[in-house]
């Protein structure tokens, strides 16, 4: 019988660097990059365009209902269709940077993308992957706390700003995980158990070979 998927649970604070670092991984071991923080992004960007604020509990959870949820794979990345809509670069702009956190605390939103997170490493292996390399906020810690492998990335914040930078991206930051990390649904840690690695002082390619060393132990790279 064909092995149960892979996962790869990766979490840390807004640029810490979890998106290279997962994307790297996804192509050197076969695996689907699940980005759930553009989930997020996503469902905050049409809620901003419905004009519904994050206080607005009964049309959030209505709307939220309302929609369905589906996948298209890109390549080797998993994107979120909502009414088969894919997200837009708006999911980008700092409006969605500086709103993002307040949607993404609410129990409403957060449950509305639970089931459909979990589907996804049965997504990743209909479409012939090993598994998937999935990064967020609480992947190891309430989306798959029994994941073959859970990661946590931290920079510190002088760092990380200097990386959004570097990007040309405009990002509060320090902001943005405080609230992420205070707020009472599934809050941003690093759960018991969980690979800890900081990243201040490592190149991107550092990290990435820190972790295949780690994964190749269970999994052989392509
Ligand atoms: O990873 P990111 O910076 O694109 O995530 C955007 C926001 O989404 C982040 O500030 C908090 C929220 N998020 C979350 O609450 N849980 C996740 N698993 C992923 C993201």
């Amino acid at each position: 019988p064909a092995s149960a998927p892979i996962i790869v649970a990766i979490d840390g604070g807004a640029a810490s660097g979890k998106s290279s670092t997962a994307r790297a991984l996804a192509a050197r071991f076969g695996l689907l990059h699940v980005d759930t923080g553009s989930f997020y992004r996503q469902v905050c960007a049409k809620l901003m365009a419905q004009r519904i604020a994050p206080d607005q509990t009964e049309p959030i959870e209505a709307g939220l209902a309302a929609v369905t949820f589906s996948t298209q794979v890109v390549g080797n990345t998993a994107q979120l269709l909502i009414d088969g809509h894919a997200a837009g670069d708006d999911i980008r702009s700092e409006q969605v940077n500086t709103h993002v956190s307040h949607y993404a605390a609410l129990p409403a939103v957060r449950a509305a993308l639970l089931a459909y997170q979990r589907s996804q490493p049965e997504v990743a292996r209909k479409h012939g992957f090993r598994g998937v390399v999935m990064e967020g906020r609480d992947i190891g810690s309430v989306i798959f706390p029994n994941a073959d492998f859970r990661i946590f990335l931290h920079a510190d914040q002088a760092a990380r700003a200097a990386r959004r930078a570097a990007e040309g991206r405009v990002d509060a930051v320090a902001e943005r995980d405080r609230l992420d990390t205070s707020r009472k649904a599934a809050p941003l840690l690093c759960p018991p158990g969980a690979v800890d690695i900081d990243s201040t002082h490592l190149t991107l390619e550092e990290v990435v070979e820190k972790l295949s060393a780690l994964i190749a132990q269970k999994l052989p790279p392509l």
